[in-house]
């Protein structure tokens, strides 16, 4: 018997459209081989990101016809706090419209120039927003978590010691608070155990250091924690979750992830005082706190989907589709971040890609290649993406790794959507010169992802 099918049957359906070959070319061309600047409407299957993109259940649906819009106090704040207390345990919790201004709001609170925040690994917003306050954004993941090939449980652990030595290192004053992000996205979307969740709680608040959660993809881990450690396999995955939230102080959380929802976040914590300071700066930049920069119908869709999230045959589903798409790709023999996580695959382009240099961005190439051979969006997490320039030389100092990332969103895409994206690898693979080096003709001075333009150099 196969593994089970999607645990939900399609009511609504938007139709996608794959544009012929002749029209990708021009598109990509047009969008000087950037991919962030291609209309969504032009592209077949889009795995840039599982945020934001998640389909939403009829329940949800439902739950927006009952939005109340009233300014202060609307039902859906008392539903969106009480679904949260239920899961979280945490005593206050505090509505924004996305994950990065729990970050902003949360940092601009308690961080002070000089500061440090430990963590497995920041993702790209959270380190931002902290650097943003003159602190250091430091990544302690576990050795295991920094090497693609390496097959091993819990790839999103803190290291134990490393995260000792640290404290000993700034001093407990210098350290706000600590972190870890669930499931850890940057690492490639990899767990941490309940027995790594504890052992880190207990050293922080031996030193008393609040520990946060980054909690995006909460019930993901949850999920992981319940296949693969032993005294959990009996739980639900609420209980798990439970016990995860009960070793943190507060958390930070884009609903946009594990909210199942379009929009849509929060900051939770036990610290009365805190809560008062947080709510105050959210009024200033954000909303009034029973509305956090979201409509009343938002905080609803975010309470149901909160609610969803941690079925298990949803869950169950979900991490397999995942598996299945990585271990097809894996059979083909493209290296790929082993073992799956909980949102994307992620494909070691610079391994898998050896004709081009890595000055000319294999995995940017690869992204262009899927796109132009097959309609397919993908971010390429990598060179890039993540390159420093030598301050004196200029020189570009690039990245450990060159990673492409097929995030898949939730509920959207069946399996014969994954065996489409197998079939566009198995061609490029068939046509390798279809990869072409690049080269950048305009950057910005940040995040220039977003934003540069590309030639390519042996068209
Ligand atoms: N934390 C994690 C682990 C994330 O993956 C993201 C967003 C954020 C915080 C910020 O949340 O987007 O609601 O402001 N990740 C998206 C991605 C953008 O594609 O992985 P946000």
């Amino acid at each position: 018997m196969i593994s089970p099918a999607e645990p939900y049957r399609i009511k609504v359906v938007e139709p996608i459209r794959l544009l012929p070959r002749h029209q990708r070319i021009e598109k990509i061309q047009r969008a000087h081989f950037n991919l962030f600047l291609i209309p969504a409407e032009d592209v077949y299957i889009d795995l840039l990101t599982d945020s934001g993109t998640s389909a939403m259940s009829d329940n949800q649906w439902a739950g927006l016809m009952v939005g109340d819009e009233s300014y202060a106090g609307c039902r859906n704040f008392f539903h969106f706090e009480k679904t949260i207390k239920e899961l979280t345990g945490f005593a206050h919790i505090i509505p924004v419209h996305q994950g990065r201004v729990a970050e902003n709001i949360l940092f601009s609170t308690i961080l002070s120039i000089g500061d440090s925040v430990p963590s497995n690994n920041h993702f790209d917003t959270t380190r931002a927003n902290i650097e943003n306050q003159g602190a250091s954004a430091v990544d302690l993941v576990v050795e295991e978590g920094r090497h693609p090939e390496l097959e091993f449980p819990f790839k999103g652990n803190i290291d134990i010691q490393k995260l000792e030595s640290f404290i000993a290192k700034v001093g407990p004053n210098k350290i706000p608070l600590g972190m870890i992000t669930l499931t850890n996205n940057t690492g490639g979307g990899q767990p941490a155990s309940m027995a790594n969740i504890r052992q880190v709680s207990q050293i922080l608040h031996h030193h008393k250091i609040p520990f946060f959660f980054d909690a995006a993809r909460f019930a993901e881990n949850a999920y992981f924690i319940k296949k693969r450690e032993k005294s959990y396999s009996n739980k639900s995955i609420r209980e798990i979750a439970q016990e995860m939230f009960s070793y943190a102080d507060g958390c930070t959380m884009s609903a946009k992830k594990d909210g199942l929802a379009n929009i849509g976040g929060f900051i939770a914590v036990n610290d009365d005082s805190l809560a008062v300071r947080l709510a105050n700066l959210l009024i200033l930049i954000e909303g009034y706190p029973t509305y956090g920069g979201l409509a009343g119908r938002d905080l609803e869709a975010v309470a149901r989907g909160l609610e969803e999230v941690t079925n298990e045959d949803y869950l169950e589903f979900r991490v397999n589709q995942i598996a299945y798409l990585g271990k097809r790709l894996s059979e083909m023999g493209i290296p790929i971040v082993k073992p799956t996580g909980g949102h994307a695959v992620f494909v070691d382009a610079g391994k898998f890609i050896k004709h081009i240099s890595p000055h000319n961005y294999p995995g940017w190439a690869l992204a262009v290649a899927l796109y132009r051979e097959g309609g397919i969006r993908a971010i390429e997490i990598g060179n890039v993406m993540f390159s420093k320039h030598h301050p004196e030389t200029e020189e570009e100092i690039l990245p450990e790794m060159d990673l492409v990332r097929l995030a898949i969103p939730r509920r959207v895409y069946t399996n014969s959507h994954m065996d489409y994206v197998v079939s566009v690898f198995d061609h490029i693979i068939m046509n390798p010169s279809c990869i072409k080096g690049l080269q950048i003709t305009y950057q910005p001075p940040i995040l220039r992802h977003f934003t540069c333009r590309f030639k390519e150099i042996n068209p």
